[in-house]
């Protein structure tokens, strides 16, 4: 039995599969603050045209660039492993395949969409990008993508992972970037922020706010605000992710996965791993798709699917999500990444649809499962990871007690070697749960009262 299973570069995927091609009831445009759907042209202050494109096609396909793949070689594809060491001590009859994406240079699948979205900025003529990071993961990999692209790069970092995690900051400044603790006193809505709030941990809506500020406010036009997770394009780009464990799948004769997971916290390297099998469920397969989430943070399991800005300062157009409110400021739980207001309106529709079944975990259960594959598998995980090995770990138990030999794939979306702050917590007993009380969600979520709502329509088929 293989543990590890590579596919040759020369096999890499050549084009990102775009789901809103497939969503039987097409994705609802993104909404100016006059009601009206967005234009292209008014979001080009923030992006460059080349990523609108992306962002708006309809095209089922997409072709990679053979520069970006060039880049992408460091690491990919990456290697899609067997955890039988973990299922051998579940006692499980499923068979657990999991993406390693902490292979990566900065250790995630970020880079995935970093690599595409510098290689375009810089093709567009832009010098300078900015951005929010929340665990740092993607700060380092836009860091990471702007260095070998020979762009400048400010990240403004969430203030509690900034404290947590001082070796993120260093990363990025090792790959040349400049990285701010959010709020800051940079911008007017840190200002402001910090003025009614001087003690806040911070939140990756307010992250954003700050970056798109820099970006816009830069006179000479060669800015401009790069994105981590949520929008479309970067669902596109991660989903070499799916293509790549489908092929891998394939070489070993595995032909049908049961179940597909991934943790959600924009919704992009679940997208990565999920779209293409998506398409699949689309076209009559029989899978379980399940996006995991915090419950401290429960986005899609316990919040209203309502257009909401995508940032707490309202800078961004309205998006059709799930959403707890862009004024929401989650509990200070480890998994920075997983810590946002909103979903990707794709992952969102695809709910919505009933093509998906999200869970949510409580903090405890997701570093107890995190602590086992470390001690079985050996890789120390993401704090965000250990969502979805806590779910896939219920899944691998349940498939033992109904005595049925399961396939699941699971998206190990990165390593936790920056994380163990978080790691030290859980082991000298220190952590708690935090279920968000319903008080607080429906006190967050009146802030979107007075927005548009999106149509709930659906083909009916799931
Ligand atoms: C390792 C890791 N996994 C998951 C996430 C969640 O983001 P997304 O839902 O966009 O994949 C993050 C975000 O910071 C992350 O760093």
């Amino acid at each position: 039995m293989a543990v590890k299973i590579f596919l040759a570069e020369k096999d890499i995927p050549r084009q990102w599969y775009n789901l809103a091609a497939d969503l039987p009831t097409p994705l609802q445009p993104p909404l100016g603050p006059d009601g009206n759907p967005v234009t292209p042209d008014m979001l080009a202050p923030v992006f460059p045209m080349n990523l609108i494109e992306q962002e708006v096609s309809q095209d089922r396909w997409i072709d990679i660039p053979e520069e970006i793949l060039d880049i992408l070689y460091r690491w990919r594809p990456s290697p899609l492993y067997r955890a039988k060491y973990l299922e051998k001590a579940l006692g499980t009859p499923a068979r657990i395949y999991y993406k390693n994406e902490g292979v990566s240079p900065p250790g995630s699948h970020k880079p995935n969409t970093a690599v595409a979205q510098a290689w375009y900025n810089k093709q567009f003529g832009i010098k300078r990008l900015t951005t929010e990071t929340g665990a740092g993961q993607w700060g380092s990999a836009l860091a990471f993508a702007c260095a070998l692209l020979d762009l400048e790069c400010k990240v403004f970092m969430v203030r509690i992972s900034f404290d947590q995690k001082p070796f993120r900051r260093l990363m990025m400044e090792t790959w040349g970037a400049e990285c701010v603790a959010s709020p800051s006193e940079e911008t007017n809505a840190g200002r402001n922020i910090l003025k009614e709030m001087p003690d806040t941990p911070g939140s990756l809506g307010i992250a954003i706010s700050e970056a798109i500020e820099a970006a816009v406010t830069d006179t000479s036009g060669q800015t401009r605000y790069s994105l981590g997770s949520v929008l479309n394009h970067v669902m596109l780009h991660q989903t070499i992710i799916g293509q790549e464990a489908k092929k891998q799948l394939a070489s070993i004769g595995e032909n049908k996965v049961d179940v597909v997971i991934g943790c959600a916290g924009g919704g992009s390297n679940f997208a990565g791993l999920a779209f293409p099998y998506v398409a699949d469920k689309i076209a009559g397969a029989d899978i379980k798709i399940v996006p995991t989430e915090p419950s401290s943070c429960p986005t899609m399991t316990r919040a209203p699917f309502s257009y909401d800005h995508g940032d707490t300062a309202c800078m961004t157009p309205l998006l059709p999500m799930y959403s707890l409110g862009h004024t929401f400021v989650p509990p200070p739980i480890h998994a920075g990444g997983l810590r946002y207001h909103g979903m990707a309106p794709l992952v969102s529709q695809a709910i919505v649809e009933g093509l998906m079944e999200p869970m949510a975990l409580h903090q405890l259960e997701c570093y107890e499962a995190a602590i086992l594959w470390a001690r079985t598998e050996g890789f120390i995980s993401a704090p965000e990871t250990s969502h979805a090995i806590a779910a896939t770990i219920r899944e691998a138990k349940q498939a033992k007690e109904e005595g049925k030999e399961k396939v699941i794939l699971m998206n190990w979306s990165g390593h936790g070697l920056m994380d163990l702050t978080g790691y030290q917590a859980f082991l000298e007993g220190k952590l708690v749960d935090y279920p968000l009380p319903e008080e607080e969600l429906s006190k967050s979520i009146h802030v979107m009262d007075k927005l548009p709502k999106p149509s709930m329509a659906k083909s009916g088929k799931w």
